[in-house]
């Protein structure tokens, strides 16, 4: 649900539970609710979203003596959700929890759907449930603290659900691209924010479980979580002798400390790659890959990328556990705005070839 109160919006639902647990990310102020209820505070980044900090908010649960009877608020954008919403799907085998997501990402696309993960072994969100919040408070107030770069990374999902959702998709397109990334007006912004919600929503009610339909919304996703899977795996990156094996206008990631890449990022980039697939296979007409080429180099930068890590995605494409057979790649591709196809099986060389096409703009 949306809000205009985040106080009273948390309030209501609070006080239906005699128990009730915080899960916040530390960098954001908490908001006043009354009550005695315990908070667990959480540095959030893709290297704590793990075991780890999964152990940590069960401990804490455990300490504070919560039973099934209880409610847990997530309050962060997608990593913490994550992590919190797989803590309530496993702690005592599943307690209730409410999403309050704090980044644009969080609110168009992480905190609805269901999902909950940590990453593990270096792979994305490779452990995981499907256990939905009971429900989703959106406050778009949070989003005047938010990094310009994080503003850009949940726009990457916002494009990606204007190309594939099917109704009312070549409107929403149209609108998203138009809108100005420059300012970057919230009003603006939230009634694209509700119509990407309520996308999703029901892309999901008709396939819980990404059997079928739900695979549209991997767009991008299969370049892009090779991406951001070749930036966990420090022994991999650090063997290149500080060579820079990423670099975009906004960030540069040559040392240890700068491994990660937003990801609505990733997913901006892995569009322009499958989008050049979707035109060389599929029929789709040239303008969406133009004009994402254009807002990408604008204000999302240029990848850049070495021969021997274009082999090492290729690696974590045929490991991805949205393939359905062991070893295959397979995508979603577009033929046209909103017209979505799922399962595209490529081959290797036509993998290949979209990685050539992304570095060589
Ligand atoms: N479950 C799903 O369906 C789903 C879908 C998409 C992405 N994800 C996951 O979501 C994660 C990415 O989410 P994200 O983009 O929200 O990143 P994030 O949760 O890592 O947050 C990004 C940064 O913004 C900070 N932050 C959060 N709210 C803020 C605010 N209001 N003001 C200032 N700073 C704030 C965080 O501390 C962090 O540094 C990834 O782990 C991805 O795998 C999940």
């Amino acid at each position: 649900m949306f809000c205009k109160d985040i106080h009273s919006a948390l309030e209501a639902i609070t006080g239906r539970y005699e128990e009730v647990v915080f899960v916040h990310d530390e960098r954001i102020p908490m908001p006043a609710v009354s009550g005695q209820h315990p908070v667990i505070r959480i540095e959030v980044s893709e290297e704590t979203k793990g075991i780890e900090t999964v152990e940590k908010i069960w401990d804490r649960l455990m300490e504070t003596g919560m039973t099934r009877r209880g409610l847990l608020v997530a309050i962060g954008g997608g990593a913490l959700t994550d992590m919190a919403g797989f803590a309530a799907a496993t702690y005592k085998r599943g307690i209730e929890w409410v999403a309050v997501p704090t980044t644009l990402l969080a609110m168009v696309d992480a905190s609805t759907g269901g999902k909950t993960g940590i990453n593990y072994r270096g792979m994305k969100n490779m452990i995981g449930a499907f256990y939905p919040p009971i429900e989703t408070i959106i406050w778009p107030g949070w989003l005047k603290t938010l990094p310009t770069e994080e503003m850009l990374s949940g726009f990457g999902e916002i494009i990606k659900m204007s190309a594939v959702s099917c109704q009312k998709s070549e409107r929403l397109w149209d609108r998203v691209m138009r809108y100005d990334l420059e300012r970057m007006d919230i009003g603006e912004l939230e009634p694209i924010i509700e119509e990407c919600v309520a996308a999703k929503e029901r892309i999901v009610a008709a396939d819980p479980r990404e059997e079928g339909l739900r695979k549209v919304l991997n767009f991008g996703h299969t370049f892009g979580h090779a991406l951001e899977e070749i930036m966990m795996d420090n022994s991999q990156f650090l063997a290149l002798d500080g060579t820079i094996i990423w670099q975009s206008q906004i960030f540069t990631m040559h040392n240890a400390q700068l491994t990660i890449i937003p990801h609505g990022y990733a997913v901006v980039y892995g569009m322009i790659a499958e989008l050049y697939l979707s035109v060389v296979k599929s029929g789709c007409p040239k303008e969406p890959l133009q004009l994402l080429t254009q807002t990408m180099l604008h204000y999302y930068g240029k990848p850049q990328c070495g021969c021997k890590d274009r082999e090492s995605l290729l690696k974590f494409m045929q490991q991805d556990k949205k393939n359905e057979h062991a070893g295959e790649i397979n995508c979603t591709l577009i033929r046209g705005i909103g017209k979505p196809i799922i399962n595209q099986v490529i081959s290797p060389d036509e993998a290949r070839e979209a990685w050539d096409y992304l570095f060589s703009l």
